[in-house]
């Protein structure tokens, strides 16, 4: 199967979070089953990408679009790059999709318009590539959302030409990516689909729900999101339609890259370690507390975090329960970036906290690999989540998660007070003040006894997160939205 895999970031390369993980691995977990993969990316600036480069091919200007180049880079894990190159539109200093003050760039619509729309080609006759139509072209979160509209667009107007299926997968549904409806000119977006069953959304242009209604099949990152994202509460609006496409939404958990996440090899760790000799651990840990300030204190129950500081991640339950955390000599190790006011707040009570708590705003690799090596517990009390990939990660790294229970949290952490012989972990019961002090009193309890921790770490250790069955459900489910394409009436 030919796989147009579109994605506005993908690790190593370029990641803001999960959804770059994902990127960086899914697609060569396809590649490794035989299925011929193309990631398409934006040419970010100072982006650093290694494998042999093929012949770029050029996109001509046309109506409001620039002349842009695709850049073929095959990478050693088996997938083709197809880089989209447009100084105009992805060359700037800062991320993704903010300027380097935090601000959403102002012609998001147009930068993200334009991948969608490339994406697209690459599954129609008109593919710039020579010998190289997508079959199905899998477009991640609203950056690329359009995407299935465009080929829905494409079939209607030519029945007899083949054209990709289009699937859409929803890493969270916080992100819409909503513009004014001006916009729809510029998108090309077809009159008879500006209303409420296509892009409108409450008078607004939503390039998510775009892809919503066109795509031929719908995934998210976990089943419990798939269930709660059809109800008000987790749906962000699109609750309704999300019901109304019921039969082909499906819920998928991520996978976690054994190259890149694994104790027993990880490059960016001072110590190695595994399930059977945790003398690494240790020394990780002292190293974590020497690197960030901390009291080198190897009794102490260092919890630690790494995320993005909003309030889906719930770091104002954490700052509302310090004291809960610091109590009996524990500490606390967080590296994250995000709302100025978080940061702010967290690096008040860091310094008023002598030398218990540390807080590095910035964004690390390595210190993130650190914290889930070094730290004993991880804490990731989100009110939504969509997946999670830190809490799989910290079970790899032996470091009991805390966490929301919510999401993928409660479909890959196994609450050790519930299933003392098979947990893996601490799962809130609610999600509030009262639902993290309970669970922190519990994961105390069971970090006084040992024999009972280290079951805790050797269960996490043993599960196996990889991403071979999650991408064998894609290959079907990409399969079910080539069989939905077809055209009926031949
Ligand atoms: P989300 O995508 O919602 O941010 P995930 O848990 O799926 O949450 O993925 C977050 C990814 O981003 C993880 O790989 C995590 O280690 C990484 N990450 C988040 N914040 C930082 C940071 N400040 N520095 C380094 N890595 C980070
Ligand atoms: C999003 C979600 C996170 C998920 C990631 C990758 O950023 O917030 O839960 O793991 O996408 O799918």
């Amino acid at each position: 199967m030919k796989i147009l895999f579109a994605t506005p970031e993908c690790a190593p390369y370029v990641k803001t979070g999960g959804l770059g993980d994902v990127s960086g691995a899914l697609p060569a977990a396809l590649a490794a089953l035989g299925h011929d993969v193309c990631v398409l990316l934006p040419a970010y600036r100072g982006m650093k990408v290694s494998g042999e480069v093929g012949d770029s091919v050029d996109l001509p200007a046309t109506g409001p679009w620039p002349a842009a180049q695709l850049l073929p880079v095959r990478a050693d894990n088996g997938v083709t790059l197809l880089l989209l190159a447009c100084p105009a539109l992805y060359q700037r200093p800062g991320g993704p999709y903010v300027d380097q003050t935090g601000h959403d760039y102002p012609d998001n619509v147009r930068r993200f318009g334009f991948l969608s729309r490339v994406a697209a080609m690459l599954g129609t006759t008109s593919s710039p590539l020579e010998r190289w139509q997508a079959d199905v072209v899998h477009a991640n979160d609203w950056p690329c959302s359009l995407a299935p509209l465009y080929l829905a667009a494409a079939r209607e107007l030519n029945a007899h030409d083949p054209v990709a299926a289009g699937v859409v997968t929803i890493h969270n549904m916080a992100f819409q990516g909503v513009f004014p409806m001006e916009h729809a000119d510029l998108l090309g977006i077809p009159y008879h689909w500006r209303g409420i069953d296509g892009v409108e959304f409450w008078g607004q242009l939503s390039m998510l729900k775009g892809g919503l209604q066109f795509a031929d099949a719908i995934t998210t990152v976990s089943p419990t999101y798939a269930r709660e994202i059809q109800t008000p509460e987790f749906g962000v609006g699109l609750d309704g339609v999300l019901r109304s496409r019921a039969e082909r939404l499906t819920g998928i958990l991520n996978g976690i890259d054994a190259q890149v996440w694994n104790p027993a090899t990880d490059p960016l760790l001072p110590h190695r370690f595994g399930p059977g000799d945790f003398a690494g651990k240790a020394r990780n840990k002292a190293a974590l507390q020497a690197q960030c300030g901390l009291q080198p204190d190897p009794g102490a129950l260092l919890f630690g975090m790494v995320s993005r500081l909003t309030s889906q991640k719930g770091i104002d339950l954490v700052l509302g329960q310090l004291e809960v955390l610091l109590r009996d000599g524990g500490q606390l190790v967080m590296l994250g970036t995000g709302d100025p006011g978080l940061q702010q707040a967290l690096a008040e009570a860091a310094a008023r906290s002598n030398k218990a708590m540390s807080v590095t705003v910035g964004f690390s690799e390595s210190l993130a690999h650190l914290i889930e090596a070094g730290a004993d517990t991880f804490l990731m009390p989100s009110r939504f989540e969509p997946c999670g990939l830190n809490q799989m990660y910290s079970q790899a790294y032996g470091t009991p998660p805390l966490v929301g229970g919510t999401g993928g949290l409660v479909d890959s952490v196994v609450d050790a007070t519930d299933d003392p012989a098979n947990g893996t972990g601490f799962v809130m019961r609610s999600p509030d003040a009262e639902g993290f002090a309970d669970a922190v009193t519990r994961l105390r309890a069971a970090w006084r006894n040992p024999k009972a921790w280290r079951r805790l770490q050797v269960n996490g250790m043993a599960r196996s997160f990889g991403w071979e069955a999650s991408a064998r459900r894609y290959v079907e489910v990409y399969e079910q939205a080539i069989e939905r394409a077809r055209p009926r009436f031949f």
